[in-house]
């Protein structure tokens, strides 16, 4: 496994690579990344995973100075996955110049963690996008824990004729249920015992709907009391229809439901799809 930290460097390596399935991450691996680096294997002969802390998607009172860098430990882990390349580029490196140009990303940015967190898809998107000029790979794989970010992703690469195949990898969970994040290691040990509490109320909601209920404002104010009554600090619960991320209009097929909740100083999110086509 090559690990490479220049643009030029990288291209090099990939000329005569075959096709490239690419997995972007910001570093501080866990099984979740690493999943999404099995399942690239299967799409791509050359397997390229970057890591890169990307300050243009964290808002200035966010943790871009304290996220975890952890890059030999990344490393390791990366080539007991199979990874074959690595990108780690300095800031430097990815804005040698003030990044005057952006990706807008779509509406549906701006809801959801988009309107807890100003301009973070635009910096995502952003990223992604060069990262995407960079590697050129036939096939980029995302995770669904992070479901709106797979959302506009999807979105930029429609409607920007983008030449990348997006594959979505199912969210890894511990066995409490709580998903796995990086963000998870900023948890108390008291935190980390409450933190499965966002999945376990998200799965309530679904529960409910798989029930027949349909009140999706009853139903998320009741998670989101759950949770606040626990001490924690809700952003948002949502049930939205999965192929729009918009409010459910009308008949129901795929439904996915999100939350985003503050535990302490740790953010957490998470969502589950649930298929309700059967009871409407
Ligand atoms: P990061 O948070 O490091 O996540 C990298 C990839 O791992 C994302 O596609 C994310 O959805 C996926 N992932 C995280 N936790 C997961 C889990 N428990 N199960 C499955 N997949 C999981 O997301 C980013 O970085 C950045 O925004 C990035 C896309 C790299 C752009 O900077």
């Amino acid at each position: 496994m090559d690990v490479i930290h220049t643009i030029e460097a990288l291209q090099a390596r990939l000329r005569t690579a075959g096709p490239v399935a690419f997995v972007p991450t910001m570093g501080n691996l866990h099984a979740g990344h690493l999943a999404l680096v099995r399942s690239a294997h299967e799409h791509g002969d050359c397997v390229v995973a970057s890591i890169f802390v990307n300050p243009l998607q964290f808002g200035p009172t966010e943790d871009f100075q304290t996220y975890p860098r952890t890059l030999d430990a990344d490393c390791a882990q990366l080539n007991e996955a199979g990874a074959d390349v690595v990108f780690a580029p300095s800031v430097a490196e990815m804005y040698p110049t003030p990044q005057q140009v952006e990706i807008v990303p779509p509406p549906i940015a701006s809801e959801l963690c988009g309107a807890f967190r100003p301009g973070h898809f635009q910096g995502v998107t952003t990223v992604v996008a060069k990262l995407f000029n960079i590697v050129q790979p036939a096939v980029a794989v995302f995770g669904k824990k992070d479901f709106q970010q797979l959302f506009v992703i999807r979105a930029m690469v429609r409607e920007l004729n983008f030449p990348v195949r997006v594959i979505g990898a199912e969210t890894l969970r511990a066995e409490d249920g709580l998903a796995l994040s990086s963000r998870n290691g900023y948890l108390s040990a008291q935190d980390r015992q409450e933190a499965p509490r966002l999945y376990r109320a998200l799965c309530n909601i679904a529960d409910q709907l798989k029930a027949g209920a349909r009140d999706f404002a009853a139903l998320e104010g009741t998670a989101r009391q759950a949770l606040e009554s626990n001490g924690w600090r809700v952003d948002y619960v949502s049930v939205r229809d999965a192929s729009t991320l918009l409010p459910p209009v009308g008949e129901l097929n795929q439904c996915v439901i999100l939350g985003a909740a503050w535990l302490g100083t740790t953010r957490l999110i998470d969502n589950i799809e649930v298929s309700i086509a059967a009871l409407i």
